[in-house]
């Protein structure tokens, strides 16, 4: 998902051909920078027959990401809801901190229809890794991406994996042992992405300001750039003789140009274009805003509004909402024309998409 300056956002867009859907909202590890045990929403396990029914209410969808807050391998039954959307001619990916990785679920990653699997791998050394990933073992999630990798071997799959690594002043110099690895399990592409949010959305609730401290003191830092661009250079030049692919996010907020300049500012357009769901029905703008006591467009589950509008010129939602209902009700409009205007909602005021550094 890009910055862009289309013609004016459409309040009420057509159902999107992407979503992403939580298949549940817990976690089996405290990764520093991550929310999901603070979520002050109700943490979610979708069932499979409300993810079969929401799915039939979805008829144009291409693609599904099967995963929001939390390790969706928790799911008891998360392949058997990648079989049914692959076998619906949906194009299925997920994130997955592999720790969960038996052999029989690296078998049914590569029989159930899944189409990309990343894994998220935040350092190249134990020390380092299991210090932002607390609650994992760095060794036992090498052995598993070997166990992944020899189950996709097995299998002749076309299953694509590759490597997701979210960059702090922590773990930066990890960025080129952590493309050797890879490499050397034969993960070819690794997404290095920055800190989604700096948290600092003046209505954000008090038990993330542990989170946002943390995301403060693992940001990098204008200080940090001249390092940091040195550690990019020797990875793209490893990545190139490695024939590896490298995705790499902007270290600094692109500078308008001339023509920028004059005209209104790029603006998000995610929450026009895909589709989100928590485990527990709640409709979020986006994958940044992660749990929806930051925001909210409504629930297609549970027919009541979350909570009741603090405005009452907000209105609620419909009594009985299903998905088209709230992707097309008044909270969801009132949002987009928000990100249309000069004064964006409060998240969106601290996310790195709409600073343009993610
Ligand atoms: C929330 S996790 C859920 C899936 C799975 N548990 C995992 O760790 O891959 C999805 C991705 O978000 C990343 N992530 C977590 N907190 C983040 C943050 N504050 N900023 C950017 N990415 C974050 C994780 O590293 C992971 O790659
Ligand atoms: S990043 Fe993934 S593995 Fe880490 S705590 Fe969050 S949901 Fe769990
Ligand atoms: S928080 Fe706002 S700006 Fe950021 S991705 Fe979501 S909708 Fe877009």
């Amino acid at each position: 998902m890009t910055l862009s300056r289309p013609a004016p956002i459409p309040v009420a867009p057509a159902l999107p051909d992407f979503a992403q859907i939580e298949p549940i909202g817990r976690c089996n590890l405290a990764c520093r920078m991550c929310t999901v045990n603070d979520r002050g929403d109700t943490v979610g396990e979708l069932p499979f027959e409300q993810f079969a029914a929401i799915l039939a209410q979805l008829p144009q969808l291409k693609r599904l990401h099967l995963q929001g807050l939390g390790e969706p391998m928790l799911h008891p039954r998360f392949f058997d809801m990648v079989a049914l959307a692959a076998r619906q001619g949906i194009d299925v990916s997920t994130n997955t901190n592999l720790t969960l990785l038996t052999e029989a679920r690296a078998r049914r990653c590569v029989t159930s229809g899944l189409r990309s699997l990343s894994v998220s791998l935040d350092g190249a050394s134990a020390a380092v890794y299991e210090s932002i990933r607390v609650g994992a073992s760095f060794d036992k999630v090498v052995r598993n991406l070997g166990r992944l990798m020899a189950a996709r071997t097995a299998a002749d799959s076309p299953l694509h994996v590759r490597g997701v690594m979210v960059l702090m002043r922590r773990n930066l110099s990890e960025l080129p042992p952590l493309i050797r690895l890879l490499h050397d399990h034969g993960v070819h592409e690794l997404l290095v992405q920055r800190l989604s949010s700096d948290l600092t959305q003046p209505d954000l609730p008090a038990r993330y300001i542990p989170i946002q401290r943390y995301c403060d003191t693992a940001e990098l830092t204008p200080a940090d750039l001249r390092h940091a661009e040195a550690v990019f250079a020797q990875a793209r030049a490893q990545a190139a003789a490695l024939r590896f692919t490298l995705h790499l996010p902007r270290l600094t907020a692109p500078t308008p140009t001339p023509d920028a300049a004059t005209g209104p500012p790029p603006r998000c357009n995610w929450p026009s274009e895909q589709l989100y769901l928590t485990a527990a029905g709640e409709m979020l703008p986006c994958c940044m805003v992660a749990t929806a006591d930051r925001a909210t467009l409504g629930n297609v589950l549970n027919g009541a509004p979350r909570q009741a509008p603090a405005d009452p010129a907000d209105p609620a939602e419909p009594a009985k909402p299903d998905v088209a209902g709230v992707w097309a009700g008044a909270r969801a409009q009132a949002f987009r024309t928000a990100l249309e205007s000069d004064t964006p909602p409060a998240v969106c005021q601290s996310c790195a998409l709409y600073r343009g550094t993610f």
